[in-house]
């Protein structure tokens, strides 16, 4: 009897003992984390050591309610750069970690498959990750991984790990590796991926070979962006069974096969852009049925023929959308053949504004890439206009247009063009006009200044009937140049 007792006291001190230490080992996992990672905004300066200080409460971390264990570490765009403490991997509890959008660097630790409870991964934009992408090898419950924009590389063996790894992870919807080192095959393991599988980004990497069989299991399938890499040879007919896909997006690749006729199933289907491959012979008539479609470019291959547009629902609407990009390669500033730089003109201008007040982070485009723009716009018009058969027109030129808006990412920017006869040339060359006002003057039609009858153009003629034409322009850009104009 009495021994029972003292053997249930003993346990229970055991117990306590492991709660204790639980808590000191995840309390030190995070002080070690701050301080191995420079913290230029001092995000961080309320992790402190103090006893009485619940790591629960420090800013980032969330907890489970009971047992204070550390479920959620949410420290997105904070600039932290260093790299990460293995320590890190001593918060066994995580199923949330975010670290996206700042600089961290060197390797991602090995170890990183310890943390068998993680649901949500971003390390996404912190361009410095370095060394082989980590395995993440028994994480049952995850479902999104974001590890693209950074330099994490990858050989064909280990593609073949990286993809097994997720053999258990059956709840993963979104898997995205965009913009890395990652080269070789895609292996064929890539069909055993969750059947969960929304979202699906390998795109902007440096992979070979064909296309793997077995995208059929993903039926859940959303988006398929393969594009930017080197694949060669088919697109799988299968993708044709993927009936939720909105988007689908290979351009920039070496495919050289005839397209299948694989449209058939794609109610859903609003984006699809095969442009910059080798296909050959002629367009499905099946991309008519695709009913949802507003974005298509098939464009630079070595199709035959028409796009059997009369039965497009796009064509109800005159556009026919052309990516930038697409008009640059066509107008030779990059030669088709060449495939366009990873990281290229498409790029440049991601996630950067023409309105200064538009922005958060502050790094709007200098003047000089303003020009660069109104130039490469105003050449693309160009052939739009004079070189196209039939001719294009554009239909909707505005900045909102020709930079991309946060969401499209990695797709650059894109211009509408409609191919309506009724529209001239001349209201693009009006448009135009405004664009470059918005541009300099970096001032929106709505800004506050232009009401009771002014307006952006108005407020331009009036300048220059004043001589004051120069002032228009943004003094804020004008600043970059001073030093320079002062010394020629
Ligand atoms: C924590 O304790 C320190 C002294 O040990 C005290 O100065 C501080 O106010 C306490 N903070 C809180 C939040 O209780
Ligand atoms: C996975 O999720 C389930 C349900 O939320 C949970 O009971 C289980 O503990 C989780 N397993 C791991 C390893 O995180
Ligand atoms: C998947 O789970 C099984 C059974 O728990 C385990 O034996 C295997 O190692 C796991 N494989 C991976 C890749 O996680
Ligand atoms: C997919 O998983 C099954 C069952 O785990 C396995 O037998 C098969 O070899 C895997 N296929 C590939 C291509 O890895
Ligand atoms: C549409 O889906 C059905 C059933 O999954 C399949 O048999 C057919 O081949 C698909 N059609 C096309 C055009 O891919
Ligand atoms: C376009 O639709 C018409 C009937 O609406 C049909 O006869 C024709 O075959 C379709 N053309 C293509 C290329 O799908």
């Amino acid at each position: 009897m009495h021994i029972h007792l003292i053997l249930l006291l003993l346990s229970f001190q055991n117990h306590l003992r492991v709660e204790g230490s639980e808590t000191e080992t995840q309390r030190d996992a995070l002080l070690s984390f701050k301080s191995q990672v420079s913290d230029p905004k001092n995000s961080l300066s309320g992790w402190t050591a103090s006893a009485n200080s619940s790591y629960c409460t420090w800013f980032g971390v969330s907890c489970s309610r009971s047992k204070g264990r550390v479920e959620s570490l949410s420290l997105p765009g904070l600039s932290l750069f260093g790299k990460l403490p293995y320590q890190l991997t001593h918060l066994i509890f995580l199923n949330s970690l975010d670290l996206s959008n700042n600089k961290f660097e060197g390797q991602v630790p090995l170890h990183f498959s310890l943390l068998s409870c993680l649901e949500l991964i971003n390390l996404a934009t912190n361009n410095q990750f370095h060394g082989f992408i980590p395995l993440f090898t028994n994480m049952i419950n995850l479902t999104s991984l974001i590890l693209g924009n950074n330099y994490l590389s990858s050989t064909t063996t280990l593609n073949y790990q990286l993809f097994d790894s997720f053999r258990n992870s059956t709840q993963l919807k979104m898997l995205m590796t965009y913009s890395n080192q990652m080269a070789g095959q895609l292996p064929i393991s890539v069909a055993n991926i969750s059947r969960h599988l929304q979202h699906f980004c390998v795109a902007d990497t440096l992979l070979t070979d064909s296309i793997p069989q077995g995208m059929r299991n993903f039926r859940n399938l959303e988006s398929l962006s393969l594009e930017m890499n080197e694949f060669t040879g088919e697109m799988p007919l299968e993708i044709g069974d993927l009936r939720q896909l909105v988007q689908l997006s290979i351009y920039n690749n070496r495919l050289s096969e005839e397209i299948p006729d694989m449209f058939g199933n794609f109610t859903q289907l609003s984006f699809l852009r095969m442009g910059y491959n080798q296909f050959p012979g002629t367009i499905p008539a099946s991309i008519g049925q695709c009913k949802q479609l507003n974005f298509l470019h098939l464009g630079i291959n070595k199709l035959q023929g028409e796009t059997p547009n009369e039965n497009l629902s796009l064509s109800c609407r005159g556009f026919l959308k052309i990516s930038y990009l697409d008009i640059r390669v066509a107008t030779n500033n990059f030669a088709a053949e060449n495939p366009v730089a990873k990281g290229g003109s498409g790029n440049v201008y991601k996630g950067m504004w023409l309105h200064p007040e538009d922005e958060e982070s502050g790094s709007s485009l200098t003047l000089l890439e303003r020009l660069n723009i109104a130039v490469d716009v105003a050449s693309a018009m160009d052939y739009l206009h004079h070189d196209c058969d039939p001719r294009l027109v554009h239909c909707d030129l505005k900045p909102s247009k020709v930079l991309s808006d946060k969401t499209m990412g990695a797709w650059g920017f894109w211009i509408e063009y409609g191919l309506s006869d009724k529209t001239s040339t001349s209201e693009d060359v009006y448009s135009f006009g405004i664009l470059l006002l918005e541009m300099f003057t970096t001032k929106m039609p709505t800004d506050k200044m232009f009401k009771k009858g002014l307006n952006l153009n108005k407020f331009a003629s009036c300048m220059n009937e004043n001589n004051q034409v120069l002032h228009i322009a943004n003094p804020g850009l004008l600043k970059d140049c001073e030093y320079s104009s002062e010394s020629t």
